[in-house]
């Protein structure tokens, strides 16, 4: 792939940062509602907790992951970068498609709980697991790790690399 132009590459990488950031803060906003869901003693609002859940993941956080990755790589593809030459990029790129793959499968959870918040007869106890708590919290941490390493961009070099040259340019165009 070319290099992109400097005018476009800012265009992306500001997608690409908004994207990315905005799948933490929505993360970090499930979050507390999972530990609502977990600590209200009140069972209306843990019901509306997992009902509220299933849609603003499927509206927010998929979206949010899915932009985050395209971005992503398009930048890493398009700029000097690369995709496998670095180990940061690579550790970003199996963060994301990692945290996204477990997002799907976990939908199908949120979808049982949603059904069961529905319910008239639902077992509380099951709604107040602490399992919304637990993936909303690795989910943040990972998210806070790949931000890490976008920003202080780690010197290690895959052995695709090419020579020294080529991330340094990159960096002076921003
Ligand atoms: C996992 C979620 C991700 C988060 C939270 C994240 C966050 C960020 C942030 C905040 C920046 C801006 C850093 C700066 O300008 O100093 C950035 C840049 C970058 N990201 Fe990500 N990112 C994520 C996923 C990815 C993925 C999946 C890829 C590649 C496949 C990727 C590749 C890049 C590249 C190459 C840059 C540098 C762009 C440049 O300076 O030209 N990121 N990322």
């Amino acid at each position: 792939m070319t290099t992109m132009r400097p005018g476009l590459r800012k265009l992306v990488l500001t997608a690409h940062i908004t994207a990315s950031t905005g799948w933490l803060g929505a993360v970090l906003v499930f979050l507390a509602l999972a530990v609502i869901g977990v600590t209200s003693p009140d069972s209306a609002t843990v019901r509306a907790v997992y009902r509220v859940m299933e849609p603003a993941a499927w509206y927010a956080l998929v979206p949010l992951a899915v932009a985050s990755l395209i971005t992503g790589l398009v930048q890493s593809l398009g700029g000097a970068w690369g995709l496998v030459r670095h180990y940061w990029v690579l550790f970003k790129l199996l963060i994301n498609v990692g945290a996204l793959a477990v997002l799907l499968m976990y939908t199908a959870t949120l979808g049982s709980l949603a059904r069961l918040a529905a319910a008239a007869d639902a077992d509380m106890r099951v709604l107040r697991g602490p399992s919304a708590v637990i993936h909303s919290s690795l989910a943040l941490v990972l998210l806070l790790l790949a931000t890490v390493l976008a920003v202080y961009k780690p010197r290690g070099r895959t052995p695709y690399a090419p020579g020294p040259a080529a991330a340094p340019k990159q960096v002076k165009n921003i």
